[in-house]
């Protein structure tokens, strides 16, 4: 695997519907979407439940919005029923993936160690992998957040090779659809010594991963957010749903990139 840089331009911004919508709310919230912001100038990704990504993929066929998956397999294929190979959602359009959110988990109980095959077996499909990492608020009041981090980097790129492919998002789980952002000093802290340990993995080139952050982002702080040194982009949820809080934040996160030039 090279370790060319990502191809992505950054901020990343990427949606995750987790499990909202039916093909005819996607296809209506796309057109809208388009409609405000026809090419946006910085990378948008959205990663939309299975059913979604066929529709919503030849949508944005004329645009530079990506579409995603949330999860897959990690065989190339198989007896496994009800699961989804890496190829076939390739084949229905979609360009990376999100892997080991902490909703996968916590309610499917996915390990470090399955996480590690799936995004392995995404780099290697040339799919980008967004992996997902973060603490509970129990683990941070106990002071264990660099500990589950750590553990969570380690395992979950054992014997990972550095590549353009390769995105992480920091979402402390206490943060995720409860209101509460982590304040933008705590992030700092926590994403830099994300980055050390990258660097610790892969050397220099590991500074070059792309870092995003996810946890109660809306338009109201998404600024604040894409200004600590270190993110680079932010994966939404709730606020992911509603074109006008979407495209809100793809218009901040692209003046952003503007100042930063
Ligand atoms: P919210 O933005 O709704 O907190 O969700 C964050 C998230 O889980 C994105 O993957």
């Amino acid at each position: 695997m090279s370790a060319e840089k990502s191809a992505l331009s950054t901020p990343i911004v990427i949606g995750n519907w987790k499990m909202y919508k039916g093909i005819s709310e996607a296809e209506s919230f796309v057109k809208d979407l388009l409609d405000q912001l026809p090419n946006p100038s910085i990378t948008v990704g959205l990663a939309v439940p299975f059913t979604l990504i066929r529709p919503v993929a030849l949508q944005l066929k004329s645009s530079s919005v990506l579409t995603g998956a949330q999860n897959m397999h990690e065989a190339s294929e198989g007896a496994y029923t009800g699961e989804i190979a890496a190829s076939m959602i390739q084949d229905a359009g979609a360009s990376f993936v999100i892997l080991g959110h902490s909703e996968r988990r916590r309610y499917f109980h996915e390990t470090n160690q399955q996480i590690n095959l799936k995004v392995k077996k995404a780099i290697s499909s040339n799919l980008y992998a967004v992996l997902c990492i973060g603490e509970t608020w129990d683990e941070r009041q106990e002071g264990k957040t660099e500990d589950v981090l750590r553990k969570q980097i380690l395992e979950g790129l054992e014997g990972v090779d550095i590549s353009p492919y390769l995105l992480v998002a920091y979402e402390p789980l206490w943060a995720i659809g409860t209101g509460v952002t982590a304040l933008p000093e705590a992030i700092q802290s926590v994403v830099a010594f994300c980055q050390s340990q990258f660097i610790q993995l892969f050397g220099e080139s590991g500074s070059a991963i792309p870092l995003l952050y996810g946890g109660s982002v809306k338009p109201e702080n998404c600024e604040e957010l894409l200004a600590i040194p270190a993110v680079s982009g932010l994966l939404i949820g709730g606020a992911s749903l509603t074109v006008d809080s979407l495209a809100k934040i793809i218009e901040i996160a692209s003046v952003a990139r503007k100042s930063s030039e």
